[in-house]
């Protein structure tokens, strides 16, 4: 398996890698920005792209994003290939996109909303630290990727401030990056658990009305 950054002899894989993260989108039943081949190929040609083949098999994909005139890098799109799946893939690329993304943006800091537990426990211990989505960017245009995700009606009516996805931020400036607790899984799965009953109930007697 290679995990390299992406050039342009990889632009031909951007059709299946956005059709592959809308299936995954479909089929957890979760909401997701929706990323169109053009933008995956632009990622791609500024070298701002992490893909994982398997010979000529595509197999993972992230990609990095600045905001905030870069100030904040978001290493967002992540997706393995079903057919790779549960074999430590994810934590590869994510663990490849996250050092490149130090090594190219040394000050930003490195930040990514995900539903996702897989995710949580990879940016947990690659020294991110869950936060309020206030201390994220407030770049407009990071936040408009939200408009395509189908609770983006749940983070409108929480004025921006909340949403089920949870917010992860890794700062350069901090030293020391090892928790003081290792990856708690019960309290990431009782956090979604709580956001879920608290914003979809909510959501579900407006649907009744
Ligand atoms: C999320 C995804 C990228 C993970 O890729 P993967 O190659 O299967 O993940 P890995 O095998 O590297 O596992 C990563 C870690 O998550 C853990 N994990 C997997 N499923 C989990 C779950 N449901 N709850 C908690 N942890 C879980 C694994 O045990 C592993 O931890 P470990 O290395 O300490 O054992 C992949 O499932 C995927 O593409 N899903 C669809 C798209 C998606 O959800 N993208 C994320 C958008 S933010």
């Amino acid at each position: 398996m290679q995990i390299i950054i992406a050039n342009d002899q990889h632009i031909q894989y951007a059709q299946e890698i956005c059709h592959t993260i809308d299936e995954s989108a479909k089929q957890r039943g979760t909401g997701i920005a929706k990323r169109t081949p053009e933008y995956i190929t632009t990622k791609i040609q500024n070298g701002n792209a992490v893909i994982a083949l398997e010979g000529d098999k595509f197999a993972g994909f992230c990609y990095i994003e600045t905001w905030g005139h870069g100030k904040y890098v978001a290493n967002s799109g992540l997706i393995v290939h079903p057919d790779f799946r549960g074999q430590g893939l994810g934590r590869k690329i994510k663990k490849k996109v996250f050092q490149h993304s130090r090594e190219k943006f040394p000050d930003a800091k490195i930040f990514g909303i995900t539903t996702g537990l897989p995710v949580m426990k990879i940016n947990y211990d690659l020294g991110y630290e869950p936060v309020t989505f206030s201390e994220l960017t407030d770049d407009p245009s990071f936040w408009n990727g939200c408009k395509t995700c189908k609770n983006f009606d749940i983070l409108t009516r929480n004025e921006g401030k909340m949403c089920l996805c949870t917010g992860m931020l890794y700062d350069p400036a901090v030293k020391k990056h090892k928790h003081k607790h290792k990856y708690d899984s019960k309290v990431f799965t009782r956090l979604k658990n709580i956001k879920q009953s608290l914003f979809l109930k909510k959501e579900k007697k407006k649907q009744d009305k």
